[in-house]
């Protein structure tokens, strides 16, 4: 973990997470499930997508409907698993940047994904600012988070076997840069930053080992397939899926460059094979085998 100055950020640089998370981890219950919601909420034709926090890229083909694609990681080693898994493409672009500080112009995103990333984040609200200034008017986002209120810690909590209330709206940090949120606190953030809800897909509402081991794995997707569309009534289950959209409150004219410099906002680079100069500040950041290092 890598405090930096202004924020901490959960670095998974040099991480196995891809392989062993997701690969050993016995988590293609969670994997299934989560690629219906995406498939059900960001199924629109666009031009440009925006996947923050992408990892090693195990959404990315997800978001097919769209033409390219920037993949976004603090990690530099995950954008190479990435790299690796997907290809030099000229479909994918890659920048490790942080997403308290998104280095592009205002308004260029026709939609922006964050799945399995807004619970490393201390400072959620700055995040989904961020988010916004990207995006075009009436651009889509497409958000997971995890839930504070889930079923298993309201149970808990009445049994007296955890000390958080799930019911309060502040997030509870349960380990180090690991947050749960409360749907209503995730709401009045987007909200307050012009992003406004058009449906929430409540996800993995089977995530227990004991399921997981004794229901077979195609009849518990299918369960928690069906059990989603539940996401605008009531959200109970550990991970939700939110889309918003973008209200019309840009005034800037739509977005005519591409990068912003994370030092001074700058939007004029020299580019050359190994960095792109920015001509306010001067700074030279580093292009590393096809990753664009914005940080
Ligand atoms: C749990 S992984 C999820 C990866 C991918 N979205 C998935 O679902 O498989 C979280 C990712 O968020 C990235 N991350 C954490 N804090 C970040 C930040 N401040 N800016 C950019 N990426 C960040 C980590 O490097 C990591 O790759």
């Amino acid at each position: 973990m890598n405090r930096s100055v202004q924020h901490p950020i959960c670095d998974y640089e040099g991480s196995d997470y891809q392989q062993v998370f997701w690969e050993s981890g016995e988590r293609q219950y969670e994997d299934q499930v989560e690629a219906i919601a995406i498939r059900r909420l960001l199924h629109q034709p666009g031009e440009l997508l925006l996947e923050i926090g992408a990892g090693a890229g195990r959404n990315t083909i997800r978001y097919h409907t769209y033409r390219r694609i920037v993949l976004l990681d603090y990690s530099i080693s995950q954008l190479e698993q990435a790299q690796a898994r997907l290809g030099q493409d000229a479909r994918y672009l890659y920048v490790a940047a942080d997403a308290y500080r998104l280095p592009f112009v205002a308004g260029l995103f026709d939609a922006a994904t964050m799945i399995r990333t807004l619970h490393h984040l201390a400072e959620p609200q700055l995040a989904i600012q961020q988010v916004r200034r990207v995006l075009k008017n009436g651009g889509l986002f497409l958000l997971e988070y995890a839930n504070k209120q889930n079923l298993k810690a309201i149970l808990r909590y009445w049994l007296r076997r955890q000390q958080w209330n799930p019911f309060d709206l502040s997030p509870i940090e349960f380990a180090a840069l690991n947050f749960d949120f409360h749907p209503k606190a995730i709401r009045r953030w987007l909200e307050e930053n012009d992003l406004h809800l058009k449906r929430q897909l409540t996800v993995s509402h089977f995530r227990l080992g004991l399921l997981k081991r004794t229901i077979p794995l195609k009849v518990l997707v299918a369960l928690d397939s069906l059990a989603q569309w539940t996401g605008n009534w009531w959200q109970l289950s550990p991970s939700v899926f939110v889309l918003a959209q973008a209200g019309n409150t840009m005034t800037d004219s739509p977005a005519n460059g591409f990068f912003a410099c994370p030092n001074c906002q700058g939007e004029q680079f020299e580019e050359c094979v190994t960095h792109l100069k920015c001509q306010t500040c001067n700074h030279e950041w580093e292009i590393r085998h096809g990753i664009y290092i914005l940080r």
